[in-house]
């Protein structure tokens, strides 16, 4: 394993003791989520708890199928905690995500969980956001028009393109993504709200002010930031 994977694999493990028998959990998208959903699965085996997990994409369902949870969804149960990764984390716990594409169904597990904990590896934490581009989900017909309002918003725009799929990736909603970067994002709240009042946006990657707590993988520890109250 990576030095990486090991901080992943490390935050994951701690997420997964942190979840109680009887709870719903949201399941977070990526490579760090995959160790915490994989470990949640040996402890609802081993110690044979009652747990479902509500997927926040294709990805998560799948994973949690072969870690053996049973998964339900958000129209059926509230979500009593829900754990997910990020692409990038300030000091005062604002988030950008939507590296995987998910960020849209990852916002209203999210946001609608009672407690929401974010694991990252320390390459995740930065004063303050914006060297990582703020992915954006639009419908397909608004690709020109939010191009142009991104851009005039001083952003810069990119259609985000498959791999091993000619042309553009296709969330699994159905829609593309513009991965915009903006110069260092000052107000993040701000910027969330006006990225998601353009007509033809779905939902941008900014996740301000919903992270309870965050898990960091560290090389020689482990940290845990709380949000102050
Ligand atoms: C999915 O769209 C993203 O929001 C992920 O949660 C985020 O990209 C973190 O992924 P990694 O754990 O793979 O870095």
């Amino acid at each position: 394993m990576t030095n990486m994977n090991i901080l992943k694999d490390n935050v994951g493990r701690m997420a997964a003791d942190l979840i109680e028998d009887g709870q719903i959990v949201g399941l977070g998208t990526g490579s760090t989520t995959h160790y915490f959903i994989k470990y949640l699965g040996e402890r609802i085996k081993n110690e044979e708890l009652n747990i479902l997990g509500i997927p926040t994409s294709y990805q998560s369902l799948i994973i949690a199928r072969e870690a053996g949870i049973n998964t339900t969804t958000l129209d059926e149960y509230d979500i009593d905690i829900a754990v997910d990764g990020a692409d990038e984390v300030n000091h005062n716990l604002d988030l950008i995500k939507g590296g995987g594409a998910a960020h849209t169904l990852e916002k209203l597990v999210d946001s609608s969980a009672k407690q929401f904990i974010v694991i990252v590896d320390q390459s995740k934490m930065s004063d303050e956001l914006g060297s990582f581009p703020v992915p954006i989900e639009i419908i397909p017909d608004a690709l020109r028009i939010v191009k142009k309002t991104l851009i005039e918003m001083g952003g810069k725009p990119e259609l985000r393109m498959g791999m091993k799929k000619d042309g553009p990736v296709i969330t699994d909603n159905g829609n593309f993504i513009l991965d915009t970067k903006f110069d260092i994002i000052k107000n993040p709240h701000q910027l969330e709200t006006e990225l998601n009042t353009i007509p033809g946006v779905l939902e941008n990657g900014i996740f301000s002010g919903l992270a309870d707590k965050v898990i960091v993988g560290k090389m020689s520890h482990i940290d845990v930031i709380n949000r102050e109250d």
